[in-house]
């Protein structure tokens, strides 16, 4: 039997991260060794409820522990001024990453994507001991070197702050994977995505950490949205967690079509956490993938947080540091879905 593959997710739990949770749980391709919470959609203390809720609707509480992780961004709050030390995106919105007293209305859209709380029972189990950044780094420090993979589907605060504390995990590190960024395609300001966005400087030390690093962009996840019709099926399944994930692309369109016209017409969403889970196991669902250096602008002008991707093709000064997916398969990424939810029911019976 192939063994399976060690991963850690780091999540700011949120709906799609709900998804990307259940599938990395379920997937019998993981070795899921912890969840990592950390700020971003919502309050951390927040996201580690909201994550402790998708563990026991899975049915894995035996099984994987979740580890509280920053409450704050390494730097982008402690700037006065800045749309995120004042809570306000730069599009007017107030989803705002950390807990901030200065938080004003709401845009339309965002409490449906992403719900303080997550359609699921309060959790009877609580958070582990230790905090996310000691764990993360004790775990890779007893690990051998190339062994886990790290799947950030959040802001990079957690693991920017474990290599600034003892880069001796860094070689232990696979591959990092991580659901951010955007070339075209962006969502809290004109050229920023909201992971990378929330905290720029964390994202800018992954990507000159030396780890590989895959970054799944909203150019990717777009192309792989999910529509309510084939949420269907999915529900059809039957299971608690096959209903969580139909239920949360729902209350996701629901969302999505306040705010994005494509998606409206659609009548779907992107699940963008979901697919960088995907990409670990199954790497051709990402297309049209760079090979390049990609850079975040973290001068606090109005490209703060932009991911700067470099395409031009003669020498480049700079090393190539990442794979950066422009497109997806929205049919593998589907298909992956169904099957691994009705693996799930079949081991049930
Ligand atoms: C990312 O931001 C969050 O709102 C989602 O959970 C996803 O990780 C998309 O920009
Ligand atoms: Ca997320």
């Amino acid at each position: 039997m192939e063994e399976k593959r060690k991963i850690i997710m780091d999540v700011d739990t949120g709906s799609d991260d709900a998804i990307a949770l259940v599938m990395a749980m379920l997937d019998e391709q993981f070795d899921l060794l912890g969840i990592c919470s950390v700020n971003g959609n919502i309050e951390v203390k927040l996201t580690t409820d909201n994550s402790l809720r998708v563990v026991e609707c899975c049915d894995k509480q035996d099984a994987v522990k979740v580890y509280k992780g920053c409450d704050y961004p390494m730097v982008s709050t402690l700037m006065p001024w800045t749309p995120q030390s004042t809570g306000i995106r730069s599009e007017g919105s107030a989803n705002t990453p950390m807990p901030n007293p200065r938080r004003e209305g709401t845009r339309a859209g965002d409490k449906e994507v992403h719900p303080e709380h997550l359609p699921l029972p309060e959790p009877k189990i609580r958070e582990a001991k230790d905090s996310a950044v000691v764990w993360l780094i004790n775990t890779l420090l007893e690990a051998e070197d190339g062994e886990i993979t790290l799947i950030p589907v959040g802001p990079l605060t957690n693991i920017a702050v474990a290599m600034r504390a003892d880069p001796r995990i860094i070689p232990k590190i696979k591959e990092i994977v991580i659901m951010g960024g955007g070339h075209l395609v962006n969502n809290s300001s004109p050229a920023s995505e909201f992971n990378v966005w929330v905290d720029p400087e964390a994202m800018e030390v992954l990507l000159h950490s030396g780890c590989k690093i895959t970054m799944v962009p909203l150019d990717a996840t777009h192309a792989a949205y999910i529509t309510v019709e084939e949420s269907k099926r999915i529900r059809e399944i039957g299971t608690k967690p096959a209903i969580l994930v139909a239920d949360l692309i729902e209350q996701r369109t629901i969302g999505y079509a306040q705010n994005d016209a494509e998606m409206k017409a659609l009548k779907g969403a992107p699940i963008h956490d979901a697919l960088a889970v995907c990409a670990v196991l199954h790497p051709e669902v990402l297309k049209n993938v760079l090979h390049c250096n990609c850079h975040v602008d973290i001068s606090r002008g109005y490209a703060y947080g932009q991911t700067i991707v470099d395409r031009r093709e003669r020498v480049h000064p700079e090393p190539l540091n990442c794979y950066f997916a422009l497109d997806a398969d929205r049919e593998l990424f589907y298909n992956w879905m169904i099957d691994v939810l009705e693996k799930d029911k079949e081991r049930r019976k």
